[in-house]
């Protein structure tokens, strides 16, 4: 089946109309230099200068990076490299030390997440963040103004206003296509953890967000669910939005992503297609540590395994007790 007609579902094309198309944005990467903080021939996301520090620790130390429009773009790094950090600075959920940021070559700096969302940024959060204690649907309603939690009481009381209806109709064909209809009254709580993925993802979707960004979307997928968020991640590239998002699982980055860029302590230190990037010995370093190079020997293998059974076996306490 072509991929249109599995994409095409609920009307869901980016806010503004502005659909990329995301063949010839992905074609345009072909010209742009494999290199940190290279120009991109159509940014939508363009960041100078951002630090963040916590303390005497710099999270976030980017220089500059672009983020290409209509393709999707993993951004991948060690625990504690500031990939977080930096999507909460980007998003308007967190204040740097320095730095200008923009979207559509509007500038963010100072600009407070639920405006942000409204311009059509709208992120997922690396711990799920949905309400447990409302209806999956209620969930989903929340969407329609923004981000999840933000402005709460005013987003609840505006939608008993005239507009009810039709963000209930959005909301139930969004969670028809996330295969999560059947869940729609269902409190939010019960809901297994993929299924809390797909439910924010669907819900960043109710803002008809031109750029989405996810925070590790596969973090405690089973792997049946990890195919269908793949499928819903590809789509939304193929619907004409951007998608940036962070990820520690490097078959899904392999998969899916058209450019990654790499961040370790702070700054980016590499971009470019996922095979390239993937075969650089800097990332590699900078990914794995010191450690990459040391794989077990077999007998050093060997020796752990050994260890382990007679553990289990009960010997190593009758070794003790000799
Ligand atoms: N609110 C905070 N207060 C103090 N330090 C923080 C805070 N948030 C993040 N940090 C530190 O900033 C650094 C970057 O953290 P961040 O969560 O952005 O990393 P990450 O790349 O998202 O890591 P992971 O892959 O584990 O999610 C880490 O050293 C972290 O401990
Ligand atoms: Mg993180």
């Amino acid at each position: 089946m072509p991929a249109e007609q599995t994409t095409a579902a609920a009307g869901d094309t980016p806010g503004n109309g502005s659909r990329a198309d995301s063949t010839a944005a992905r074609e345009a990467l072909n010209q742009v230099d494999h290199r940190p903080g290279s120009a991109k021939p159509d940014p939508i996301v363009v960041a100078d200068n951002v630090t963040r520090q916590f303390g005497g620790l710099t999270a976030v130390d980017v220089e500059h990076v672009e983020i290409q429009r209509g393709v999707i773009t993993a951004l991948i790094g060690p625990n504690g490299a500031g990939k977080t950090t930096f999507f909460n600075v980007l998003t308007g959920f967190d204040k740097p030390q320095s730095g200008t940021w923009s979207f559509n070559g509007r500038p963010l700096s100072g600009v407070p997440a639920y405006q942000v969302a409204r311009m059509g940024m709208v992120r997922t959060f690396q711990l799920t963040k949905v309400l447990a204690k409302l209806h999956v649907v209620e969930n989903m309603r929340l969407g329609a103004t923004g981000q999840s939690g933000e402005r709460f009481l005013s987003a609840l009381l505006q939608r008993w206003g005239g507009q009810e209806r039709q963000i209930t109709d959005k909301a139930d064909k969004l969670l028809e296509r996330f295969l999560l209809d059947k869940k729609r009254n269902d409190f939010a709580g019960s809901l297994s953890g993929g299924q809390r993925k797909l439910l924010e993802m669907a819900r960043a979707l109710m803002a008809d967000p031109e750029l989405v960004m996810l925070d590790e979307p596969m973090a405690g997928v089973n792997p049946a669910l990890k195919q269908s968020l793949l499928g819903h991640v590809k789509s939304l590239r193929d619907e004409g939005r951007t998608v940036l998002f962070v990820e520690h699982d490097m078959d899904m980055v392999r998969d899916i992503s058209d450019w990654v860029i790499v961040m370790a302590q702070g700054t980016i230190v590499a971009e470019g297609p996922p095979d390239s990037v993937m075969a650089n010995k800097s990332v590699i370093d900078a990914y794995l540590g010191s450690h990459h190079d040391q794989d077990l020997s077999e007998d050093v293998e060997e020796e752990i395994i050994a260890a382990a059974e007679a553990e289990i076996a009960g010997t190593t306490k009758t070794e003790e007790r000799k």
